[in-house]
């Protein structure tokens, strides 16, 4: 048995983390074991190396090092132990966000980070991956003045704009596993969406 593994992705402020545990509770409540963890971070090491990767200044091919460090820990010490015993994973950003932030936003080769990949996951792919779009500045004016901006927060509307298309080709180039969730609207619209996607793979 294994169980099912879904991705949030979208750009900072677009409503990963507003979503997560209510689709956690809606599994719950069907039965279903979830473990709910994000990226960078998810197991101790993956933590620390995210608290470093937000926050100190590195060159691009450092942080995409560590950021595939953090996933390497996170899927062999939390991820993949819980697909096997059949639980289902929320996992607040992967991969696709390297592809977004490290490769659209800054520039970095997406053959290289392809390479990484193939490496640190061995063909595992998440099953399903809810992209919450929402423009740029629509984002940035959601997130405000909520907290101290992280090193990719306090990036320009220019940065995420490049994230953002960088989204937008991903979804293109996998469109069996992403579904795009419309994150313009009300909390509740979003929601529906987001339970609708869940619901219409009859997985659960
Ligand atoms: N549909 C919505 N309409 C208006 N505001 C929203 C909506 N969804 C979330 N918000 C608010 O926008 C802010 C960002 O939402 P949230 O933290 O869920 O985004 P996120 O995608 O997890 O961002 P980050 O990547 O920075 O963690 C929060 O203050 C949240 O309350
Ligand atoms: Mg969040």
């Amino acid at each position: 048995m294994t169980g099912r593994f879904v991705t949030f992705e979208g750009i900072d402020g677009a409503g990963k983390s507003s979503h997560i545990e209510a689709l956690a509770q809606w599994l719950r409540a069907r039965g279903h074991e979830v473990l709910v963890t994000r990226e960078p971070g998810g197991t101790p090491l993956a933590e620390r190396l995210r608290e470093v990767v937000l926050g100190e200044p590195m060159d691009t091919l450092t942080e995409l090092l560590l950021v595939f460090a953090a996933r390497r820990d996170h899927l062999a010490g939390q991820i993949l132990p819980a697909l096997s015993r059949g639980a289902t994973v929320l996992c607040d950003r992967f991969t696709d966000a390297t592809f977004a932030y490290q490769g659209a936003g800054r520039g970095f080769d997406t053959s290289r980070i392809e390479v990484l990949e193939q490496w640190v996951q061995e063909g595992r792919q998440p099953d399903l991956t809810l992209w919450f779009d929402l423009p740029a500045p629509v984002a940035a004016a959601r997130r405000g003045a909520a907290r101290a901006p992280d090193r990719f927060e306090s990036e320009d509307e220019a940065f995420f704009a490049r994230v953002h298309e960088g989204y937008e080709a991903r979804a293109r180039s996998h469109p069996g596993r992403f579904v795009r969730i419309d994150a313009a609207g009300a909390p509740d619209v979003v929601w529906q969406q987001v339970v609708s996607a869940a619901a219409a793979r009859r997985w659960w």
